[in-house]
């Protein structure tokens, strides 16, 4: 063997790129490629985006950017995504957008209708299953009930959990006393159990390795700024989840109604000493492989 061929071969081998993950199909390889996908803590996500059969006609609705950031990024063509606070199924319509399937829990009966009824008026060019279950996602046999919508898709568990809780009573989504409704907490620790309840559910259906994502904004209470997003970012510590990011992101432009009242809220924020809120936060969260 010559003395180049023994130098060769003493050579370390080449270490391979990884240009893919286990928890997105996007292409590293193409890295440079993916500009609208946002990869820095601060979020400035401008106006509602107006894609697909979507509206804002909701309260309480977050911008359908939000979950198209995360299953872009978080997870794969045909994973199975769970929104346990499903509303008027912003995520679910974002999942036939993009080739998920979708499984969202709601409360109120006819909020499931309403957005039963969006849901099917979208477009679903990747053939996937997006479903509404009436539940109550606080409730310990949840699992059990979503289990029949998993196995039809040949799972028992989910990629990707997604949680948009009423931040505590700031709306009130139920009438009269529905004490399954998050929003009719009396008090912070009782919004917080229960919080932990759909945490804990959530956790059971996720697969190990894969991301949980918490969207919620803070709120005063009688002068005192009430942290409820690191009281809830706490709960999932607590439960297991590790914390991977807290994103900030601007909700101006994104406040029903709150645009021609800002002399008033500026004029409050000088005469009170305070803040007025112009953010809210995207966390995300991951089980332990
Ligand atoms: C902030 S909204 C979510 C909005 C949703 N992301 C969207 O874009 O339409 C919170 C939703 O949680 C629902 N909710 C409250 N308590 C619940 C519970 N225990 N189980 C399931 N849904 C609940 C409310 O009815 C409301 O629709």
């Amino acid at each position: 063997m010559s003395s180049s061929a023994n130098a060769k071969k003493l050579e370390a081998p080449k270490k391979r790129k990884n240009f893919r993950s286990s928890f997105h199909d996007l292409d590293l390889k193409e890295w440079r490629n993916y500009p609208e996908l946002i990869t820095d803590s601060l979020w400035q996500l401008g106006g509602r985006s107006r894609s697909s059969v979507h509206k804002g006609d909701y309260h309480g609705n977050f911008v359908p950017q939000i979950p198209e950031q995360m299953l872009r990024r978080f997870t794969k063509k045909n994973d199975v995504v769970l929104d346990l606070f499903s509303g008027m199924a912003t995520t679910l319509i974002e999942c036939r957008r993009l080739g998920r399937h979708g499984l969202g829990v709601e409360l109120q009966e006819s909020i499931c209708r309403d957005s039963r009824e969006r849901l099917g008026a979208a477009e679903n060019p990747h053939d996937v299953t997006t479903t509404v279950v009436h539940g109550d996602s606080s409730s310990s046999s949840l699992p059990d009930k979503l289990m029949p919508h998993l196995q039809a898709l040949g799972r028992d568990s989910v990629d990707h959990v997604l949680l948009h809780p009423p931040y505590w009573d700031i709306i009130e989504f139920t009438e009269g006393d529905d004490e399954r409704d998050l929003s009719s907490c009396e008090s912070l620790e009782g919004f917080l159990e229960m919080f932990e309840q759909v945490v804990v559910n959530g956790a059971k259906l996720l697969e190990p390795g894969r991301f949980m994502t918490l969207v919620i904004g803070d709120k005063y209470c009688s002068g005192e700024w009430i942290p409820l997003g690191f009281e809830c970012m706490e709960v999932m510590r607590g439960c297991g989840m590790t914390l991977r990011a807290i994103n900030i992101k601007d909700i101006q432009g994104n406040e029903k109604g709150k645009g021609k009242n800002n002399n008033l809220w500026r004029y409050r924020a000088l005469r009170n000493g305070l803040y007025v809120f112009k953010h809210e936060y995207v966390m995300l969260f991951r089980k332990q492989g």
